[in-house]
């Protein structure tokens, strides 16, 4: 008999200490501008919201929030090359606007480079409304890069 081994579906559970090593790893597979391994610990040590996206042997995505009285702000979302366009985003996502549901916040905010248009897809598909732009917000590679901001309203009531 010939055994298939087949990799596991990824799911989603909190982020821990020891997986901020690959976390970092795809951080700086995504953006020119990674966040540090610093970053992501004080996100921990800080009691945000942090997840990931994981088979048994991987971790492929993640997920930071933060929750401050009546509003969310999704700081990051990202799936690592190889496994990007295949819904783990959108996933990732929606589960970051149920915890943001869950603890109460009526709105949630996020920022995105003009240039990050798969990302903007994404959101706009997801039910984000564009609400403004942060003027040069950003590093770039030549000077900065403005932020738009979009929101969701989650006191609607849902589909
Ligand atoms: C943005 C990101 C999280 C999307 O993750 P993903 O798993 O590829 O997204 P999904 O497969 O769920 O795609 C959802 C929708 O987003 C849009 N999208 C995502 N990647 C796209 C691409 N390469 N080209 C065009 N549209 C894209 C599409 O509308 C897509 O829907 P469709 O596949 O039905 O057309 C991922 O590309 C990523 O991690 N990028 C690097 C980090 C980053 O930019 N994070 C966002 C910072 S604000």
């Amino acid at each position: 008999m010939v055994a298939i081994l087949k990799e596991d579906a990824p799911a989603v559970r909190a982020m821990r200490l020891d997986d901020l090593a690959r976390v970092v790893e795809l951080e700086t597979e995504c953006y020119e501008f990674p966040w540090t391994f610093g970053i992501f610990r004080d996100c921990l040590r800080a009691g945000y919201e942090c997840w990931v996206l994981a088979t048994s042997s991987e971790v492929i995505g993640y997920g930071v929030l933060s929750v401050a009285a009546s509003e969310a702000h999704l700081l990051n979302v990202c799936i690592g090359r190889a496994h990007q366009r295949g819904g783990h985003g959108s996933r990732l996502v929606r589960r970051m606007i149920d915890l943001a549901r869950w603890h109460h916040a009526a709105r949630l905010f996020l920022e995105v480079r003009p240039s990050n248009t798969h990302a903007i897809a994404l959101y706009d598909r997801i039910g984000f409304n564009e609400i403004g732009r942060r003027p040069n917000y950003y590093p770039a590679k030549r000077g900065r890069e403005d932020a738009i901001v979009m929101a969701m309203e989650l006191n609607l009531p849902q589909d």
